[in-house]
């Protein structure tokens, strides 16, 4: 990771290598104040070689005496599309140029006349850091990271405590980030449940987060029934793992709870996956991977609030003691359901995991899970599929999808759905066809929530880039570690409404 300075100063008066934002013009104009020599400098090539393009870079070295050794133009993009996303992605991008460049170090402004000053510092110090994430842990010859250092900018004393604070709290949040994108890229072989239990143990322990990790007996013990079907045709057995971080000094407040379906390979099991892209459901474990990201970073961040997180873990294999379509398994919450597809085995697990949490009498409850091909069909790879029971803490999600640059966009839930799922021979079937294939997923998952505030974001789109995912600077290729930045950002926000009480 990189190490950051701030300090009092402007762009362009000491050597080394500078960062200039510009908004996308005829002729691109910097996004921050600049001395004159360096004006003329960009003036030479601003509107020509440069057009201020959203992640456009422009270096131009220079011989000013004593002044800018490079300067590196980063397009912003147009000034009325100007969002927090912008940032990461032009000083994201920046960031890869320099590191290409072999510079060590660099000088970075931030642009503050538009966003509030703490908004801005954290989305650039998140484009510089995430961009420079890289899973080469099974490479033979690894590229090293060139650039080690920023120093950022600002034009004020009074500036500078507030700037130092966001720069500290958006590394950790980036440092979770970097845990959901390893735990997500590392391939099953490597990565199977009691191996993803074992990293979580160790994160934990570094972190300041208790971790449980329930073995075959004892989720037998807790009548797991979805758990242990799925887990069973693998011969790495199935854990849940729980997750606690408390912050509240031990005052026992109502938990939050985040969920996440960590299925560390999903073949399909009986109901095989076609062979073309299955390498890419290493990624099924996204949202268990999330749910860590988040409780590292809440944990390194103390922040004021008690939160369990819980993931059950399993692989999804066919063999010879592998669950079958016709199967009728029953949940910890006494509903049974009919097997129709062992494909359709996230919602199954989850249906444990979520009648396991209600009972501890959450404040809110959020599901994250690459839970549907359907929903990538509904909404592609730019949003996150949100399902909710409750409208208030929808928006409050939606918000912090916004600021976050994780969208995630509303998918009905009415009843109707569920009319899908009768099953002739039990409570409910696993598969409610193809009509509305991600709401009558969330529907399912509906049944195991009762009266509890909840959140199901469907992340199949977004977990890891695809043919058609958005490229962005500062999410590479493979795992996005979607899910961190945006949870973190809701709970922050619970803390200070509070607060503000
Ligand atoms: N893990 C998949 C969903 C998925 C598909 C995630 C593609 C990311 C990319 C899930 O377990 C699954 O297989 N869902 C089935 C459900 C169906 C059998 C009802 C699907 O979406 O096809
Ligand atoms: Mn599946
Ligand atoms: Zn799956």
């Amino acid at each position: 990771m990189i190490k950051f300075d701030v300090k009092v100063g402007k762009i362009g008066i000491e050597e080394g290598v500078h960062i200039i934002p510009m908004y996308e013009e005829d002729v691109p104009r910097p996004a921050v104040e600049l001395p004159d020599n360096v004006k003329d400098l960009i003036s030479k090539v601003a509107g020509r070689d440069f057009k201020g393009r959203l992640e456009e870079v422009y270096i131009i070295p220079t011989i000013v005496p004593g002044g800018p050794e490079r300067i590196v133009l980063t397009g912003l993009g147009k000034r009325d599309e100007l969002e927090l996303d912008s940032f990461r992605r032009a000083y994201g991008r920046a960031a890869l140029r320099i590191d290409e460049s072999m510079s060590e170090t660099a000088f970075a402004p931030i642009v503050s006349d538009v966003f509030d000053l703490e908004s801005t510092t954290e989305s650039i110090i998140e484009g510089i850091e995430l961009s420079m994430y890289r899973f080469d842990r099974y490479r033979s010859e690894k590229k090293e990271q060139k650039l080690k250092h920023v120093t950022l900018l600002v034009n004020d004393e009074s500036s500078l405590s507030k700037v130092k604070k966001s720069v500290e709290v958006a590394g950790k949040i980036c440092r979770g980030v970097y845990t959901a994108r390893d735990l997500t890229n590392m391939p099953s072989i490597d990565c199977y449940p009691e191996k993803f239990a074992k990293i979580v143990y160790e994160i934990g322990r570094r972190a300041g987060f208790k971790v449980r990790v329930y073995q075959v007996k004892e989720i037998e013990d807790m009548s797991m029934g979805g758990i242990l079907a799925v887990g069973g045709g693998s011969i790495h057995k199935p854990v849940l793992i729980e997750l606690e971080y408390d912050g509240t000094g031990g005052r026992n407040d109502r938990p939050y709870i985040i969920v996440g379906k960590a299925v560390t390979f999903d073949s399909g099991g009986i109901s095989i996956k076609p062979s073309e892209k299955m390498e890419e459901m290493k990624y099924d474990k996204a949202g268990g991977a999330a749910v860590v990201g988040v409780l590292e970073a809440l944990a390194s961040l103390r922040l004021p609030i008690r939160v369990i997180g819980l993931i059950p873990c399993v692989e999804n294999l066919p063999s010879g003691t592998a669950y079958r379509p016709g199967d009728i398994i029953r949940f910890r919450n006494g509903k049974s359901a009919e097997i129709i597809s062992t494909d359709a085995e996230g919602r199954l697990i989850l249906a444990d995991a979520l009648s396991y949490a209600v009972e501890k009498n959450p404040k809110a409850l959020i599901d994250l899970a690459t839970l549907t091909g359907a929903c990538i069909i509904a909404l592609g790879t730019h949003a996150s599929g949100l399902f909710t029971n409750n409208q208030e803490i929808a928006e409050k999600i939606k918000r912090s999808g916004e600021r976050t640059g994780e969208r995630v966009w509303q998918l009905p839930l009415w009843k109707q759905y569920k009319e899908q799922l009768r099953s002739d021979v039990a409570d409910l079937k696993n598969v409610g066809g193809r009509p509305a294939g991600a709401i009558t997923a969330a529907a399912f998952l509906s049944e195991f929530v009762g009266e509890t505030v909840w959140v199901h974001l469907d992340i199949a789109g977004t977990a890891y880039t695809q043919e058609t995912s958005e490229s962005k600077s500062y999410i590479p290729k493979g795992a996005t570690g979607v899910g961190v930045r945006l949870i973190v950002d809701y709970l922050i926000n619970e803390v200070e409404q509070k607060e503000s009480k």
